[in-house]
């Protein structure tokens, strides 16, 4: 089939070059972003594959339906970007990689907790410094705290079996109970309780209508100080502003963070010798406590070729006309 891949860097190429071989798909990798100044370039493609920064709203959908899209294949396990109910108006089916690797998220999830309680992060740039003082580095253990995981899905549950073997304390908070969590030794809470106990929170939710800033600033108001907060999840769960005046009023001890809210005109490029015009980023990345990643918790071998063979197991299957395993549909209301 021949497929217009958006948001294409080197190693979507390579890898998605090499396990093309045994599908056999015209790929056409576009650096851009699918967004209403480049759809044209999907002109003429039944398949068009995006990513999480991507935009899937109405008017680049119609343009991709005028165009002869009929399935969207998403490189990402998130789904926010794409108007599913448009989508499927416009009979534009849409694929997801529901299963890949939640030990890559969830990993750097720790990486970011650790880092940003221990600051080893700003230990780096000081002893590459020949700065070896140790003034403003003081973390706490993590055995015996409380950490509190919101999403107990698959993520949320790696991360949480990780922290219980740290010897913490967990408490969770999702619409749907899982046993594994409980097994794990993890208990139930509302959100206020969750908020009021914990000494880490991880977001581990989907964006949705429902948790577009699920932490904002009367959830944070309700947490205890000191509370390190991490969100390797989707940008929109987390009210930006809240956080910077919870960080301001020390409320907040630190913030780690692999997605942000404004991350689709920033991040995958480098900005370097840019002014960059988003006043919140630049405020964020001011403060010593806050230690943010350009959106690469997927990032590791093993989820990126899961990733890539779905998307062209998907593809092919559509080309075949059989059942499309990985599908999302529009929630009905
Ligand atoms: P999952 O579907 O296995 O788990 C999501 C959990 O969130 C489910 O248990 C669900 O019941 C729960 N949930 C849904 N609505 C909720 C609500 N209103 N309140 C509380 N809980 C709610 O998904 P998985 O694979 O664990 O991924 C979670 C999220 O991680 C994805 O939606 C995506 O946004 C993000 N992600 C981030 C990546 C990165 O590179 N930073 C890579 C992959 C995923």
């Amino acid at each position: 089939m021949k497929v217009a891949v958006f948001s294409a860097k080197r190693y979507d190429r390579t890898m998605l070059n090499e396990l093309n071989a045994a599908h056999g798909h015209a790929l056409t990798f576009q650096e851009a972003r699918l967004e209403p100044e480049t759809v044209a370039l999907a002109n003429g493609y039944p398949v068009v594959s995006v990513f999480v920064n991507d935009q899937l709203d109405e008017p680049v959908l119609k343009a991709l339906a005028a165009g002869g899209t009929r399935l969207v294949a998403t490189r990402s396990t998130g789904f926010n970007q794409i108007d599913l109910r448009a989508a499927a108006r416009l009979g534009i089916r849409v694929v997801r990689v529901v299963n890949y690797s939640p030990h890559s998220v969830a990993e750097f999830t720790v990486g970011l907790l650790l880092a940003l309680n221990r600051h080893i992060h700003r230990a780096y740039g000081r002893t590459r410094d020949g700065n070896f003082e140790l003034d403003g580095l003081m973390g706490f253990d993590l055995h015996g705290r409380t950490v509190g995981v919101i999403g107990t899905g698959k993520i949320g549950r790696v991360f949480a079996r990780i922290m219980a073997g740290f010897g913490c304390v967990l408490l969770g908070y999702d619409i749907d109970r899982n046993p594994d969590f409980e097994a794990l030794g993890g208990r139930y809470v509302p959100l206020e309780e969750l908020a009021r106990e914990s000494d880490v929170i991880s977001l581990h939710c989907p964006l949705t209508e429902a948790t577009r800033h699920i932490v904002n600033a009367d959830f944070l108001a309700g947490t205890k100080p000191g509370l390190l907060l991490i969100n390797t999840s989707r940008g929109g769960l987390l009210d930006t502003k809240a956080a910077v005046a919870a960080l301001k009023s020390r409320h907040l001890g630190g913030l780690g963070i692999d997605v942000y809210e404004q991350e689709a005109s920033l991040f995958y490029r480098d900005h370097s010798s840019d002014i960059i015009d988003d006043d919140l980023i630049q405020r964020l990345i001011s403060f010593p406590n806050v230690l943010l990643t350009g959106h690469q918790a997927f990032f590791t071998r093993e989820a990126f070729g899961t990733i890539c063979a779905t998307t062209l197991e998907s593809i092919t299957a559509f080309e075949r006309g059989e059942a499309l395993v990985n599908e999302v549909r529009a929630p009905s209301t």
